[in-house]
């Protein structure tokens, strides 16, 4: 019953107030085509937004140059970090307001890009970030924001929400608004190609789940489904050879453009429980995000095969260059085998380290709790479901059979 709210909320949500896509560059040279457009667009003080690692490799030293060389006074923020806080959305407030910043541009990874939404609406709102908490609090336009991702995975750089840490409550706060997507995205390969092969193979499984999750949501949108069709295909292809050879920028590319069109379709229309289960994982033990829903999402495949065969079959032929059988029952099953091998070939392994026995009726309360809030799933699980996924992944089984 709460699964079919959830449909409706979510349609509702997604189609009066929809998610523009960024225009997007990707390729060679992206980086420095968005950067143009930012000058062409006539901003001419611009907020850089950089994860510190990143700006002290000279990942940023070409962009600044090209807006200096355009008149631009540049302003650089780079004491983002991973969960990042109100502390440093405040302090790059300040820096922003010190400095009548015009735009923002971010570079960097998940973390980074929410940092900048919130920064950039709250320069156009008061510029108090603690009260655009919640769904649809951004009244006036941010700040032109436009985004270079320096990982494939979050697809952070279409989505309409941003997530800061309150240290005073230890909880996350949401940012949920359309008016947080950027204007411009670039999906620059030689930015990304220094993503070491175990972030880049778990934050590729990240963007494969929503791509799923997005494509079996009760929730239907055409263009996000077609989007989360194109997103499986390229990162089904794609991500083992990423894996495989990271300077392959080809490759590097085509995994950036999944993670990108998988997040439009999961902005769409939800997500589902493996994103349900691996939130409370990771905020139990710390797990990383593309690392839980890595290990979990065979097993979510396994519970939803039964009601999901047509669409798992659909994708099957879709990712079959000869579809092995006509049957739709054999082909949702080959589906889930061909996740399984790609979860082989990139090293997924089949358990997590820390989980404990005493923790699994939270992670099962909490996870059931977030499924029913906030997702419209194909098929509602109980607490034992939870529970045989979670001693699965103790046991390192890949597979599980559902009582
Ligand atoms: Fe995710």
């Amino acid at each position: 019953m709460r699964s079919t709210i959830n449909k409706y909320a979510i349609k509702c949500l997604s189609t009066f107030f929809p998610t523009k896509k960024p225009t997007l560059f990707q390729g060679l040279g992206a980086t420095a085509k968005l950067t143009e457009l930012m000058v062409v667009n006539g901003h001419k003080r611009p907020l850089i937004i950089v994860d510190g690692f990143l700006n002290a490799n000279g990942a940023i030293k070409g962009t600044v140059e090209s807006f200096t060389q355009a008149g631009c006074e540049v302003s650089v923020f780079d004491e983002v970090a991973a969960n990042p806080t109100f502390k440093i959305v405040e302090d790059c407030l300040s820096l922003a307001i010190a400095n009548k910043c015009d735009s923002v541009l971010v570079v960097g990874g998940g973390s980074a890009i929410d940092t900048a939404k919130v920064v950039s609406a709250a320069l156009t709102n008061g510029a108090v970030s603690s009260k655009l908490i919640g769904m649809l609090k951004v009244k006036n336009p941010p700040l032109p924001l436009y985004a270079v991702p320096s990982t494939s995975g979050t697809g952070s750089e279409v989505t309409a929400i941003a997530v800061i840490s309150d240290t005073s409550t230890h909880k996350k706060q949401f940012f949920i608004d359309p008016k947080y997507v950027p204007v411009s995205a670039a999906l620059d390969p030689e930015l990304i190609a220094s993503l070491p092969p175990e972030m880049t193979s778990t934050t590729g499984m990240d963007a494969l789940t929503h791509a799923i999750e997005a494509y079996t949501s009760t929730v239907k949108f055409s263009d996000a489904e077609r989007d989360a069709v194109s997103a499986i295909r390229l990162l089904v292809k794609y991500l083992p050879i990423a894996y495989q050879d990271g300077s392959d920028l080809h490759a590097r590319e085509m995994v950036a453009l999944g993670s990108f069109l998988a997040g439009y379709a999961f902005s769409k229309t939800g997500l589902g429980y493996v994103h349900a289960i691996s939130h409370q994982i990771s905020a139990h033990y710390n797990t990383p995000h593309g690392l839980a829903n890595a290990v979990i999402l065979p097993k979510v495949l396994r519970y939803n095969q039964s009601v999901c065969q047509s669409r798992f079959a659909e994708l099957e032929r879709a990712l079959a260059t000869q579809p092995k059988s006509l049957d739709e029952k054999v082909l949702a099953a080959d589906f889930i085998k061909r996740i399984d091998q790609l979860s082989e070939e990139v090293q997924i392994p089949a358990t997590l380290e820390g989980l404990k026995d005493s923790d699994f009726d939270a992670i099962a309360r909490d996870a059931l709790s977030e499924a029913k809030e906030s997702y419209a799933v194909p098929k509602v699980m109980k607490a034992s479901n939870v529970k045989t996924i979670l001693q699965a992944i103790v046991n390192g089984e890949r597979n599980v059979v559902f009582a």
